[in-house]
């Protein structure tokens, strides 16, 4: 039997398929989907740019640098759009504009690192986007290491993850590249964060958790 069906899994996540003939778990059986597919409704773009950045820059979040070879050279991009994906195993996403020219270098180096700034360095996070001259985005001056896969690792982060490439989807004008970590470390000191189109620091709230 066409039809879709929609399973829930234990856990009560609920799964859908289209136009199989047998689910795992429980089924409801709907009316058989059309052979072919049919094109995308037209949508229509409910806002702006200008009002989808006004909301978006009340989103205060950290900054890295993601850094891949490219060529044999360093090659970096300020990210604010990273997220820890998945504990077990270990994935992070960070999303790519398709324009950047680190866009091409991340699919063919094939791995990279994160690296989270700390609150002096936001000189390095002007340099990675593009703010200070087109060759900021090799970070003359800044010392490089590496771990496991090879990519190059800012040696003053506050923190940073060491990254195969496992899949990229495509999101609008960017990419999400996830990230496979096969290596990290942390050290101690405050971050640097973006916020209002603008750097910040951190204040603690005093009324942080006793543990
Ligand atoms: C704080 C900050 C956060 C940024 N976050 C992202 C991001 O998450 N993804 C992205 O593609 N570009 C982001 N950008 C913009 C890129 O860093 C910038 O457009 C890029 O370096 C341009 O690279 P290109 O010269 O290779 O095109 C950010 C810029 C800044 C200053």
């Amino acid at each position: 039997m066409r039809g879709a069906v929609i399973g829930v899994a234990p856990g009560g996540i609920i799964t859908g398929r289209i136009g199989v003939a047998r689910a795992r778990w429980c089924n409801l059986a709907l009316p058989a989907a059309p052979a072919r597919a049919e094109p995308a409704p037209e949508v229509s773009l409910a806002i702006g740019p200008e009002p989808f950045k006004n909301v978006m820059k009340l989103w205060a979040s950290g900054v890295s640098v993601v850094v891949n070879r490219s060529d044999r050279e360093l090659q970096a991009i300020t990210v604010s759009s990273f997220t820890s994906l998945s504990l077990t195993p270990p994935l992070i996403l960070v999303c790519i504009e398709t324009e950047s020219r680190s866009h091409e270098g991340l699919i063919l180096a094939g791995c990279f690192s994160v690296n989270i700034l700390g609150d002096a360095q936001s000189a390095i996070s002007d340099m990675a986007a593009g703010r200070r001259g087109p060759e900021g985005h090799s970070l003359p001056g800044v010392a490089h290491t590496t771990a496991t896969t090879g990519a190059p690792i800012l040696k003053d982060a506050l923190a940073w993850l060491d990254c195969t490439v496992v899949a990229r989807h495509d999101g609008g004008d960017h990419s999400i590249f996830v990230g496979r970590v096969e290596a990290a470390a942390a050290g101690n000191g405050a971050p640097l964060l973006w916020y209002d189109r603008d750097y910040a620091g951190l204040v603690r709230s005093k009324r942080r958790r006793a543990d």
